[in-house]
């Protein structure tokens, strides 16, 4: 087995949907201006449901996906910034929960760029032979870490959960591409302030994001090119011949200026961000999933995943859909 392969994917979202009216209803914005600087509509916002809960209703759903019991893992891996607790980590209480017996278990910290560094990492150690099947899950309740008073974060965010299940194939991942700036992590960091959460009515001294808009946009714009033309270049693949392009639903605008830097159709570039706001390491899982289930990926089909985030963060793949 040359590489690894995504065999199976899931997702999971919380039962709440907030509307862009609903929101203008707590702090000053409108329908308008959300609409034309995001493209967000509504995002789900999770009021029972936690990090743990949705990432165990996706892994579920991405074994059956996969047609893999819980006890075929080798690994978990979840990333997040918003586990329920540090300690036991989110991917532990995950394999409780499946009973992935056989699973060593962690999480990852690298924003919404976690769930392409959880795949990358998935894929290193099947294409080296040294595990067999991995779980990666992208889970945010980022609603716990916002400061619900400051307009120009708390519209952008969602809560929800996305899974996909590796193994070895003959066909599968093509290359990957990453990479980091600790420079320039103050661009969108977390601070600590006592905050009110309106939707749980839960008020503690907690971290809130903080985010320079600006400075995250442009670097978004640039960073997703460099990571499409690199998986080009190292795959001799050229991005038209893509089938598809799925990025961290951020911003519609962010996308919209990246497919017109790569000369490359918007239809290449699913998006759900208007039902889902950004939801962090979630969001690329999410599509995923959504992509998967509606039947428009079949085997053969070359796709790229490209995600960028706080830390600052950005990371990618290309790779040829092989799924049964
Ligand atoms: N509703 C209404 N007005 C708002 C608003 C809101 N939710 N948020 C900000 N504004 C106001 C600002 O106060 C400002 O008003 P002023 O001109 O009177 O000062 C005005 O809108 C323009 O703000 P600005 O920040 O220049 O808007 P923008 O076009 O840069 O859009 C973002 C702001 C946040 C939507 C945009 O910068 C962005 O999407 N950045 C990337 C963020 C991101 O994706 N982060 C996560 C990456 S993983």
């Amino acid at each position: 087995m040359k590489t690894s392969a995504i065999l199976g994917t899931g997702s999971a979202l919380p039962a709440k949907v907030v509307s862009n009216d609903d929101l203008a209803k707590i702090v000053d914005t409108n329908d308008e201006w959300i609409r034309e600087r995001t493209g967000i509509v509504n995002r789900r916002i999770s009021v029972d449901e936690t990090v743990t809960t949705m990432s165990i209703e996706a892994a579920t759903k991405a074994l059956e996906d996969a047609k893999l019991s819980a006890k075929d893992l080798d690994l978990i891996i979840v990333a997040t910034i918003t586990p329920d607790g540090a300690m036991p980590n989110a991917a532990c209480k995950v394999q409780a929960a499946i009973g992935a017996t056989n699973a060593m278990c962690y999480d990852i910290n690298a924003a919404c760029s976690g769930f392409m560094y959880g795949l990358q990492t998935a894929h290193a150690f099947i294409s080296a032979g040294l595990l067999k099947h991995v779980l990666v899950v992208g889970a945010e309740t980022l609603s716990k870490i916002l400061d619900w008073n400051d307009r120009s974060t708390c519209v952008l965010f969602g809560d929800g959960a996305g899974a996909a299940v590796l193994g070895p194939s003959e066909n599968g991942i093509l290359a990957i591409e990453g990479g980091a700036d600790g420079v320039k992590g103050v661009a969108l960091m977390l601070g600590n302030r006592p905050l009110v959460n309106p939707y749980t009515k839960h008020e503690a001294v907690q971290p809130y994001v903080e985010m320079d808009g600006q400075a995250v946009f442009k670097f978004a714009v640039r960073t997703i090119p460099h990571i499409l033309n690199s998986l080009s270049e190292k795959t001799n693949i050229p991005l038209e011949d893509l089938d598809l392009i799925l990025l961290h639903q951020a911003n519609k605008r962010i996308i919209e200026a990246a497919a017109r830097r790569l000369k490359l159709s918007e239809d290449m570039f699913p998006m759900n961000l208007d039902k889902y706001g950004n939801t962090s390491a979630a969001s690329i899982a999410i599509l995923l999933d959504e992509v998967n289930k509606s039947g428009k990926l079949k085997n053969g089909d070359k796709i790229a995943l490209a995600g960028f985030g706080g830390g600052l963060t950005w990371a990618g793949l290309m790779l040829e859909w092989k799924k049964d």
